[in-house]
């Protein structure tokens, strides 16, 4: 199993922070476990809704595990549907998507066997990461590569420790962007999130790297990445990438929220990364709270908000065997 095995999941205190959100808005919560046993635990627990983190625990699907077993029992939740789950976490389809949608995505080559012949029109350096994970898991310093020898060494590495297809990138220098999309119909585009990462030059990491996302904030490490939010562009320059994040979100069928990765080349034109439809919610780490703070929106009228989007969908046709007062929380935390 990868050292980084457990990345993805969500910290107790994630839980229990998005609970407690649950409660302050007059709801009951059920903290439910996200594994085999929860379609048995939903027959013999009628909900309102389900308040969706859960990542799934294995498989190249795992996230739509969840979403797919609620839209059988045709039970509420926060967030997007399992087809979209499933399309954004395969980068690689993802930006097939993008790239027939006109919307600009970095040059990319998938590797389904390491020996296979590198695309000579793309150019160093590139990134290697596998094409279904996230949480920048398998994602190194060593993974941006600047000649052949290294790129095949970490295609070896990616495909011995995930073994699945390795996405090979142009890897864009220039300036890191995550933005948040929140709500339906007319969607809101929050206040784009800079990450800047020259004061992390003496821990030897210069993007968002697993080591950044799983240490940041360890001064000792020099792991202390700063945020700007708003990102410190343009209006003109910001409008245009918020509208490329929009276009984003909608062309992969995001409901309720989503968070996209996007890098602002050194010309400046903006090239999407991935599209997040189940970011994370640490209250105090997750880039989505900290967008949604800067556009003041409070983390438990987030949450709530979250809720109230999945119980209106519910509402438009209420079941007649759902009408228990309980929200469940679905859990994955190791
Ligand atoms: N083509 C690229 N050019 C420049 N930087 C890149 C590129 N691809 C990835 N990165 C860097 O690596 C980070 C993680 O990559 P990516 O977002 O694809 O992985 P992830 O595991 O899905 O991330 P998340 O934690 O958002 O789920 C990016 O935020 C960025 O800093
Ligand atoms: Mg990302």
């Amino acid at each position: 199993m990868p050292f980084d095995f457990y990345s993805e999941f969500d910290s107790p205190a994630t839980v229990d922070a998005i609970a407690g959100a649950i409660r302050s808005g007059g709801h009951a919560v059920h903290l439910v476990e996200a594994d085999e046993q929860l379609p048995a635990w939903l027959l013999a627990h009628p909900v309102d809704a389900v308040f969706n983190i859960a990542e799934g625990a294995r498989g190249g699907h795992r996230e739509s595990y969840v979403p797919a077993i609620l839209e059988s029992l045709d039970i509420p939740f926060t967030g997007s549907s399992s087809t979209t789950l499933a399309l954004a976490l395969n980068k690689a389809r993802t930006k097939q998507l993008l790239a027939c949608e006109g919307i600009p995505t970095p040059a990319w080559q998938v590797f389904r066997a390491a020996d296979a012949p590198r695309n000579p029109a793309l150019q160093f350096p590139l990134i290697v990461k596998p094409n279904r994970e996230g949480s920048a898991k398998g994602i190194l310093r060593e993974s941006v590569v600047h000649d052949d020898a290294s790129l095949r060494r970490q295609i070896h590495r990616v495909m011995g420790q995930y073994h699945q297809d390795v996405l090979v990138e142009e890897f864009i220098e220039g300036v890191e962007l995550t933005v948040g999309v929140l709500g339906n119909g007319e969607p809101q585009v929050l206040p784009m999130l800079e990450i800047d990462f020259s004061s992390c030059q003496g821990s030897g990491e210069f993007f968002y790297s697993w080591r950044m996302k799983e240490y940041q904030g360890d001064v000792a490490l020099g792991l202390t990445p700063t945020f700007h939010c708003p990102a410190r562009l343009s209006p003109e320059l910001t409008a245009g990438i918020q509208a490329l994040v929009l276009r984003a979100h909608r062309a992969l069928g995001c409901r309720d929220v989503s968070r996209t990765d996007v890098r602002l080349r050194r010309d400046g034109v903006p090239f999407v990364l991935e599209v997040n439809p189940l970011p994370g919610l640490d209250p105090t780490e997750s880039n989505l709270p900290i967008m949604t703070a800067a556009a003041g929106i409070p983390y438990p009228a987030l949450i709530n908000r979250l809720v109230e989007m999945a119980v209106g969908r519910h509402r438009v046709a209420p079941p007649q065997e759902l009408c228990s007062s309980q929200l469940a929380a679905s859990r994955n935390a190791p």
